[in-house]
């Protein structure tokens, strides 16, 4: 996401650090301490401007979010929406995760979403995709029982690679589309038509197909 120059991004990010985790590694296998309650966690690995998981914690008070993006002029404009949300099931991880291992126990999240991931086109930097086989296994490790991952990309090249790296890691594939939001489209899941990101309405915007890929460990 590109980086725009923000005029005192300090002080925003400051005044708005409530809805920021400090050392999330410290919470790995207790972070239902930080929500103070029992109710499921999902994470968006890199959230962008928030988009997608504020409107999921708005209409899921009863499950908790937790959105990771490691741009901080790009993370601030999440950390606005979950201020004008109000709620307490939104925090946020301000840092690029390189593997969820370090932050989450086993069985400590219900879901995992990567929404239009950066594609890393070229080959030599497969390893560096959020769906790279060791880092599918690497999120479902940290699944309980049922949990998912859900997959969005505009990309062509990522969706393929992804398709055969959830193959590698043995992933059952719950529902699969090349195309999230044509009308003939029927998907069972309406959230992952309905709750769209930034980057998503960008691309919709222009009549590009969105792929989008449900998987289970
Ligand atoms: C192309 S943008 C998409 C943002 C958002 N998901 C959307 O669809 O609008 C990808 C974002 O993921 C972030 N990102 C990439 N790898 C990450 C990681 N390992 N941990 C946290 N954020 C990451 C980048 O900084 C970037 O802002």
């Amino acid at each position: 996401m590109r980086q725009r120059r923000v005029k005192n991004l300090d002080e925003k990010l400051t005044a708005l650090s409530s809805h920021v985790i400090e050392n999330p590694e410290s919470y790995r296998g207790r972070w239902r301490e930080v929500f103070g309650n029992d109710n499921p966690i999902y994470l968006e690995l890199g959230c962008g401007k928030g988009k997608f998981i504020s409107t999921h914690a708005a209409k899921y008070p009863k499950r908790n979010f937790i959105g990771a993006e490691g741009q901080p002029t790009v993370i601030l404009r999440a950390l606005e929406k979950a201020e004008a949300l109000g709620g307490n099931n939104l925090f946020f991880i301000c840092g690029f995760i390189r593997d969820v291992r370090a932050y989450f126990a086993p069985g400590e999240l219900a879901g995992v979403y990567l929404n239009f991931s950066d594609p890393w086109p070229k080959s030599k930097h497969g390893r560096r995709r959020l769906t790279y086989h060791e880092k599918l296994t690497a999120y479902t490790e940290v699944m309980r029982e049922g949990g998912f991952i859900e997959i969005k990309t505009d990309n062509e090249g990522l969706f393929e690679f992804t398709l055969e790296e959830i193959e590698a890691a043995a992933l059952r594939t719950i529902e699969m589309t090349r195309d999230l939001h044509a009308e003939e489209t029927v998907i069972e899941n309406l959230d992952a038509r309905d709750i769209t990101t930034e980057y998503e309405d960008k691309f919709v915007g222009t009549g590009k197909n969105i792929n989008y890929v449900k998987v289970q460990g």
